[in-house]
């Protein structure tokens, strides 16, 4: 088994750590304390290629594999959680299916604006009632000649003020379940009747955006679905089968920045005349963390060569993300025990990674979600 990255991973690995640290360390308590979007380091994110890292170049990406982006995330979560999940959302949640499902006209028009970095894209699956249930869908889209007339709210949606636009999915058919949801590649600038009311504070990526979308009687063309109809909820498991990727490594990144955090502090910071790194009870724990970390790199890593190998990796990817989150929950919370009084202040940083690990235990399923595909797929059918 080789574990070396190739020339192209480690290409796009120091560009991103390169960007990471010249361009967004400097702002990222600044931009959390103020929950202020980072319009300017997320263009440079779209100029090095890092938004659209699983994209053709034909089609404005970067060509690279889902190894490199996972790499990419890791360096850009060790620095700041918010730039972390801009990039995710913007890669496999709108970039990956639009270049799997979608047609010629459909990439050139809605693929290439946001895989090269011009626009944002978001993912509008979550409503105020379907979470984790996500197949109970109540947004509505029906047919009047060539369009959809499409009404109803989505919440939590990553990117969504920001985004020009969504990836939204929709009940086209009532009685079909599942099999009645379709996907709807809709702008908001084309189409009235898309608004977004309302932008939430937060615990955590602050600077990032999570906004509610309110459709009411918006009419979009029948050539803005992705996909077949009624094809919708297989598009949105398997994207975020992709993205569950994405978060894993967005929470090794987390764990990464906190742990280094530590380690430097624990070196420098004397209690009973001696460094506190010297403390048995402190090596522990910087033990602990450096296992944790290297177990859910390989996870990531597993799931991220498995896509690339085009093989099945559903489960794998479940099982990155659980662990992963877990993992970064943990040892940012050591982290900031680790720093004493210093880690609950703002000034030591380390308590924005513990804030920022928590929601990748919830979006983009749960801790619990994760557990749930593991065990159907270890009982070989439904748990
Ligand atoms: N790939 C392709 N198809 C899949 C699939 C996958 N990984 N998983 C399920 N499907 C298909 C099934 O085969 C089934 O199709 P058929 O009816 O044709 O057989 C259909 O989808 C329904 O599947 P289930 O019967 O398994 O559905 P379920 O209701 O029992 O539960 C679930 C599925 C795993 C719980 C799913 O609902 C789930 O993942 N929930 C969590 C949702 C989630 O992750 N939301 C995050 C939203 S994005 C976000 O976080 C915000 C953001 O902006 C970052």
């Amino acid at each position: 088994m080789n574990l070396d990255l190739t020339d192209e991973q480690r290409m796009i690995r120091d560009v991103a750590r390169d960007f990471a640290e010249r361009e967004v360390r400097p702002i990222a308590a600044e931009i959390d304390r103020d929950a202020r979007f980072p319009h300017e380091t997320v263009k440079r994110m779209g100029e090095l290629g890092l938004m659209g890292i699983l994209t053709p170049e034909k089609w404005g990406g970067t060509g690279g594999d889902t190894v490199a982006y996972a790499v990419a995330m890791e360096e850009i979560a060790r620095v700041c959680g918010s730039h972390a999940v801009v990039m995710s959302v913007n890669n496999s949640l709108f970039c990956d299916p639009i270049g799997k499902y979608g047609t010629d006209a459909q990439k050139e028009k809605f693929l290439t604006p946001v895989a090269s970095g011009h626009e944002i894209g978001c993912f509008a699956l979550t409503e105020p009632q379907a979470g984790s249930d996500a197949t109970n869908q109540h947004t509505l889209a029906l047919r009047d000649g060539d369009h959809y007339v499409v009404n109803g709210r989505k919440v939590f949606i990553t990117n969504g003020r920001e985004a020009g636009a969504a990836l939204v999915f929709v009940q086209t058919d009532v009685t079909k379940g599942s099999r009645g949801i379709s996907a709807l590649l809709i702008e908001k600038s084309a189409h009235p009747g898309f608004t977004v009311p309302k932008c939430e504070e937060k615990l955590g990526i602050r600077a990032s955006d999570t906004a509610e979308f309110l459709f009411e009687d918006c009419r979009v063309p029948i050539a803005n679905r992705l996909g077949e109809e009624g094809h919708g909820f297989t598009i949105a498991m398997a994207s975020l089968d992709g993205g569950r990727i994405g978060i894993a490594a967005q929470a090794l990144g987390l764990a990464v920045g906190a742990y280094e955090k530590a380690l430097a502090y624990a070196r420098d910071r004397k209690s009973f005349g001696v460094p506190i790194a010297e403390h048995q009870m402190v090596q522990w724990m910087l033990a602990d963390m450096a296992v944790a970390i290297e177990g859910a790199r390989l996870l990531v890593w597993q799931a991220a060569s498995l896509k690339d190998a085009g093989r099945p990796f559903s489960t794998q990817s479940a099982m990155a993300k659980l662990f992963a989150a877990d993992m970064a929950m943990k040892v940012t919370t050591d982290a900031v025990q680790i720093h004493g009084g210093y880690g609950f202040i703002r000034e030591y940083e380390v308590e924005r990674f513990f804030r920022d690990a928590k929601v990748t235990q919830i979006y983009e399923g749960t801790s619990q979600i994760q557990k749930l595909v593991i065990a159907r797929a270890v009982l070989g059918g439904k748990a």
